[in-house]
């Protein structure tokens, strides 16, 4: 899986994804929004020489027309023969629904690529996560403290910990974390959707953000883990059931114990590549801007084998891009 011109591959994908529902921006709708994002997406795939199994997707077979969980996807999958590369995939086709349905900033299309078995098969509940970016990778830990891990993020960083930016998520479940957070001294964004961003949003310096907190979806933790193997951030995550159908159908799964913390390299490891397109603007992405006979995307593309980050600009002509038209409503 060191196929270079893949993870450039993958950012078309992400393009047509966010194309399609920034459209729908501002809408109200986040079914629909998401809804083009996955049809976008799964069409793109059709021009991407992998043979790719879905394993973090948008549900099981049953409640998900397309990209559910053990989806194939990719044209190698239909000629004989093929020796294109085998891999599992993570999608998120539109990260934030709410944010892209209300107009607001840091949604995000994204996807990751991983060789066969290299991410957690995680169930679709709740994780607990901490992440940071390459400054404080391997000083935290999910055991300890909220405080304690703030103390040990300052020291790595050379900061105090009131000049620490952590960014939670605005739930009521975080009332405790948010108390202690405050209590400890640190500086607090709240966020109303987007952890996936979030995550990412640690490994830049420019977005002064040092650190994320708190429990959002299992899947985007695996997701986050991928994008910040490729950059030497730092992410470990607890699973956190809603109730005990969830606990039971994990346990059916074969998923550790409830308590099980996991490494980043539990999460998503070997050679990962990672690609997102800014829908709505974030603190790492431009959002899609429409212009006469076209549109304007920022994207990233990054590998885990080299490090290397990517951000692409690109604008794009609908008129001389058929695979574009139907994303932008133009076919
Ligand atoms: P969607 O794009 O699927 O709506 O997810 C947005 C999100 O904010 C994630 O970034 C986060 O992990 C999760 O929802 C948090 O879940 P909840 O909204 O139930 O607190």
């Amino acid at each position: 899986m060191d196929d270079r011109n893949l993870a450039l591959e993958l950012c078309r994908v992400t393009e047509a994804a966010a194309l399609a529902c920034a459209r729908l921006m501002g809408r109200g709708d986040r079914d629909a929004a998401d809804a083009t994002a996955v049809e976008a997406m799964r069409r793109a795939f059709d021009h991407i020489d992998i043979r790719g199994t879905v394993v973090i997707g948008e549900g099981e077979r049953d409640e998900a027309p397309m990209l559910f969980i053990g989806e194939q996807v990719g044209k190698g999958w239909v000629r004989e023969g093929s020796k294109s590369p085998r891999v599992d995939i993570a999608v998120d086709p539109l990260e934030g629904t709410n944010l892209c349905a209300m107009g607001q900033p840091g949604a995000i299309a994204v996807i990751a690529l991983a060789e066969d078995g290299k991410f957690l098969n995680a169930p679709d509940t709740y994780m607990e996560k901490i992440a940071v970016g390459p400054e404080a990778h391997g000083v935290i830990d999910l055991r300890e403290s909220w405080t304690w891990n703030l103390e040990r993020i300052a020291a790595a960083k050379g900061k105090s910990i009131d000049q620490l930016t952590t960014i939670i998520l605005d739930r009521p479940r975080h009332e405790e974390l948010i108390a202690e957070v405050r209590e400890a001294g640190a500086r607090i964004r709240l966020i109303g959707d987007g952890d996936v961003s979030a995550a990412i949003a640690t490994c830049k310096e420019e977005t002064g953000i040092d650190v994320l907190f708190g429990t959002g979806g299992a899947p985007e933790g695996v997701i986050s883990a991928a994008a910040l193997q490729c950059v030497n951030g730092d992410i470990q995550g607890r699973l956190r059931f809603r109730n005990d159908e969830e606990r039971a159908r994990a346990e059916k799964m074969g998923v550790p114990a409830e308590d099980h913390i996991y490494s980043i390299d539990e999460l998503a490891q070997g050679n990962v590549m990672f690609a997102a397109t800014g829908v709505t603007e974030s603190a790492f992405l431009d959002g899609v801007r429409f212009i006469a006979g076209g549109a304007r995307t920022q994207s990233v593309v990054m590998r885990s084998q080299s490090g290397t980050v990517r951000v692409i600009d690109a604008t794009h002509r609908f008129e001389t891009k058929p695979a574009y038209s139907w994303a932008t409503g133009l076919d």
